[in-house]
Order: structure tokens, then C-alpha cells, then sequence
């Protein structure tokens, strides 16, 4: 490509220091000019609060065609397994005409009354799950409760049989490490066989409630290709719900991990939520902002345009920076200080903006705002545990690997 107009500048994602704390880079990108052109990534680098909105909100020239697309070269096997995989396009990664098509059948069904009507359950597998920790001196919090309820309300939502379970939550294990992170040979190979397995196990459950509709979800949407199949072909109904199993926990285990362990590490604000619990909302708002779980999303260019003056060609490829724009002093007051009671902390872009906007959000909100509810409730005097903090490196996806957290429960 021709010499873009703009600094050229390395994030270099992978890199140990990225991964244990990308907030200074960010920072450093967003200061130094509203784009900036990674030539290691081939992307254009957009970093403050406005310009991301404007990119969010014209879906005619920012294409989501590639947000799901491997950023490292995928390698042989991986491929040779991947070669008669076709996931059509449905619904983060589709554009118009496709995609209102796809969001208006998926929306039907999600509705925040439907995942509200889920909270009880949600709240009793919850409080299970935090009292078997708090039981324990000293416990991960990650295995103990941030990847198995998010696991279950996803499943439990769409209606898979609760003894597949743990071979779900299985295959999608590292699957960010194929899409966003640097895996090596062997690693996207394994992953690239969990994604054909789980794919066909999707297609049996769909064929299943196909033959013998019960009362989920998948039956549901199963019933809508019933009622239209030229608009909702099987194969985009076997997509939909693969997607929404992948889509619905591991971005919720990642926030609520970032949650606790941002809370934790600001015992002021922590107390703060214990003293009035009220403020628990919020409080999820502003964890999403200050640690977002998703802190990068991606678009394409379908024609030549310019962002914030700089030319961005036709076909390129946009990284949005959320987690820059999310501390953009221009749209949050003091951005780097983490404050409960912030009053625009919902403004943030985690679950991003416009015709994508989640649509597990209000799902991952519940989810968040109980678990929280429950542990300053019932452990007021929760404490991290010492301990090194390690993530996966990769560009968008960020949450600890394990949380050792101390609770009060005799050793
Ligand atoms: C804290 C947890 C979550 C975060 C941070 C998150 C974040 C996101 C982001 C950034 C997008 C893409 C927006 C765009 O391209 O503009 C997205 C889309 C989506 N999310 Fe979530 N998500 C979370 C939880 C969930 C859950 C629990 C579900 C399912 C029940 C879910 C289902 C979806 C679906 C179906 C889409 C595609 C929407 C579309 O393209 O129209 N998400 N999410």
C-alpha cells in the first residue's frame, strides 16, 4: 500500500507487556493522534471516544465482515480440518442484506424480558456456586464461579441437555486464541477439531428439536425456519445457535473476572458497594468501562473514506480501540480514576454501538450485578490473594486466567 497518512505504530498485542497491561499503549496511541497505522497488523489503529462512535454508526462502510477472522496466519492442518467448515455469516461478523434479517430472528428471542425472566434461576446457581467458595480459605475464583455460571446461564438458555455440559464448555476452550491470539501450529489444530465437533453436536441437537420441538430456544428459532425456511435456511439456523453457545460466556467469565479484581484492588470502592449495595449496577457499568472484557473490535472499509481526516483506503482493515476510547478524557471525566459512582459510566463501548450493539448484554448485565450483589453482601472483607496475574495473549478478548481470592473461612 501507498504511505499512510498518519504515524505508523506497532501495538504489538502479543507482547508480554501488552498482555499484562495494555491500558499504557493505549493511552500512548490514543494521545499521539486519532489513527495510527499498525504495519505488523496491517490495520488502521482508531483510538478516541468520537471517531469510534462515527465508525459504529455507518455499518455501509465499516463492513463486520472480518471480526471474527484469524489475526495470525492459520497453519496447514488447522486449515486442512477447517477446509469443509462453512460457517455462513449471521450475525457479529454479517452485513446488510444478511444481517437485520439474522439480528430480527435472534432478537425475537432474546429479549431482556426472556433473560430477566432468568434471573431467579441465575441468582440460585449463583448463590451455589459463591458459598461453595466462600467456603474455601482460599479459592479461584475464576473455576469457582466466573466460568461456571456464565457456562450454565448460556446453556441453560438455549436448552442444551445439562449432561453435555462439561464437553461444551470443553470445546470452547482457546477458541479466542485461534480468532484474536497468536496459537501455535499444534494448539489451532485442536482447536480447529473442537470447532468441527461442536459443530456437528449443533447440528444433531437442531435436527433433534427439528423432529421433537421442546420448550427452549433452540426450538424456537428451529420453528421460525418452519415458518420461513427460504428466510432462515437450516444451515443459518445450526450457525445461529452455534454462535450464540460461543458468544454467550466467555466475554461474561472475562468481565467478571476484571470486575472482582478491579473492585478487589480498590478496597475504598469495594467497601463503598458493601455499605450500599444499591450502587451495584453502576458499579458493573464502571468495571465495563474501566476494564472492559472486550478492549479492541474490528471493521472493514467497503469504500475509500476518512476518519477524523485521515484517508482510510478501500478494504482496509479498522481496529477500534475500546479500551482506549472507554478512558478518552474528552468523553469521561478524570477517565483514569475508577469511581462506582461515576454518572456516564454506561456510556462505554464494550458491548459496542448501533445496528451490533450485544445482544447478550442485558444477560451478561444480570449475570454481573448478582454475583457482585452476592459477595459484598455476604463477604464484605474479601480480599485478592497474593498471586502473579496472567492473561492470554491476544487482541481483543481480556480477562485473568485465575483470580485467588482470600475469603474469611477458617484454613
Ligand atoms: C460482558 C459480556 C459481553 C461482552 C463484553 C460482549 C461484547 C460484545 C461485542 C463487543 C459485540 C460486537 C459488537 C459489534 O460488532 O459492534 C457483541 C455482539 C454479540 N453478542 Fe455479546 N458480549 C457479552 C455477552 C454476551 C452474551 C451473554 C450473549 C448471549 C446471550 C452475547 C451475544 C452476542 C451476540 C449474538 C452478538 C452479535 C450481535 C450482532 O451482530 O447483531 N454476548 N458482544
Amino acid at each position: 500500500m501507498t504511505t499512510p497518512g498518519c504515524p505508523v505504530r506497532r501495538l504489538e498485542p502479543f507482547s508480554a507487556e501488552f498482555t499484562a497491561d495494555p491500558y499504557p499503549t493505549l493511552a500512548r496511541v490514543r494521545e499521539e493522534g486519532p489513527v495510527v497505522y499498525d504495519d505488523s497488523l496491517d490495520m488502521f489503529v482508531v483510538s478516541r471516544y468520537d471517531d469510534i462512535d462515527s465508525i459504529l454508526m455507518d455499518p455501509q462502510t465499516f463492513s463486520s465482515g472480518n471480526v471474527v477472522r484469524p489475526v495470525c496466519p492459520v497453519g496447514e492442518e488447522a486449515r486442512e480440518i477447517l477446509a469443509n467448515f462453512h460457517l455462513d455469516p449471521v450475525l457479529a461478523n454479517s452485513d446488510p442484506p444478511r444481517h437485520p434479517r439474522m439480528r430480527r430472528v435472534t432478537a425475537k428471542r432474546l429479549t431482556p424480558r426472556r433473560m430477566h425472566m432468568l434471573e431467579s434461576e441465575i441468582r440460585a446457581r449463583a448463590e451455589q456456586l459463591v458459598d461453595a467458595m466462600l467456603a474455601l480459605p482460599v479459592a479461584d475464583f475464576a473455576a469457582e464461579v466466573a466460568f461456571p455460571l456464565p457456562a450454565y446461564t448460556g446453556l441453560v438458555l438455549l436448552g442444551y441437555p445439562s449432561e453435555d455440559f462439561e464437553q461444551l464448555k470443553a470445546w470452547s476452550r482457546n477458541r479466542v486464541q485461534l480468532n484474536w491470539g497468536r496459537a501455535d501450529p499444534a494448539l489451532q489444530a485442536e482447536i480447529a477439531r473442537n470447532l468441527v465437533a461442536h459443530w456437528e453436536y449443533t447440528s444433531r441437537v437442531v435436527m433433534d428439536r427439528y423432529d421433537n420441538p421442546q420448550d427452549d430456544l433452540i426450538s424456537e428459532v428451529v420453528q421460525s425456519h418452519r415458518e420461513d425456511p427460504e428466510g432462515l435456511t437450516l444451515n443459518e439456523v445450526i450457525t445461529l445457535i452455534f454462535t450464540i453457545t460461543t458468544a454467550a460466556h466467555e466475554s461474561t467469565t472475562n468481565a467478571m473476572l476484571n470486575a472482582l479484581r478491579v473492585l478487589l484492588e480498590h478496597p475504598d470502592q469495594y467497601a463503598l458497594l458493601a455499605r450500599d449495595p444499591s450502587l451495584v449496577p453502576n458499579a458493573v457499568e464502571e468495571t465495563l468501562r474501566y476494564v472492559g472484557s472486550v478492549i479492541s473490535w474490528r471493521r472493514q472499509t467497503t469504500a475509500a473514506t476518512q476518519v477524523a481526516g485521515v484517508d482510510i483506503p478501500a478494504g482496509s482493515q479498522v481496529l477500534m480501540l475500546f479500551g482506549a476510547a472507554n478512558r478518552d478524557p474528552a468523553h469521561f471525566a478524570e477517565p483514569q480514576r475508577f469511581d462506582v459512582t461515576r454518572d456516564n459510566a454506561s456510556q462505554h463501548f464494550t458491548f459496542g454501538r448501533g445496528t451490533h450493539y450485544c445482544l447478550g448484554a442485558a444477560l451478561a448485565r444480570i449475570q454481573l450485578q448478582v454475583v457482585l450483589d452476592l459477595l459484598v453482601r455476604r463477604a464484605p472483607s474479601l480480599q485478592l490473594a497474593p498471586q502473579e496475574i496472567e492473561f492470554m495473549p491476544n487482541l481483543s478478548h481480556r480477562g485473568p486466567l485465575r483470580l485467588l481470592v482470600r475469603t474469611s473461612a477458617p484454613a
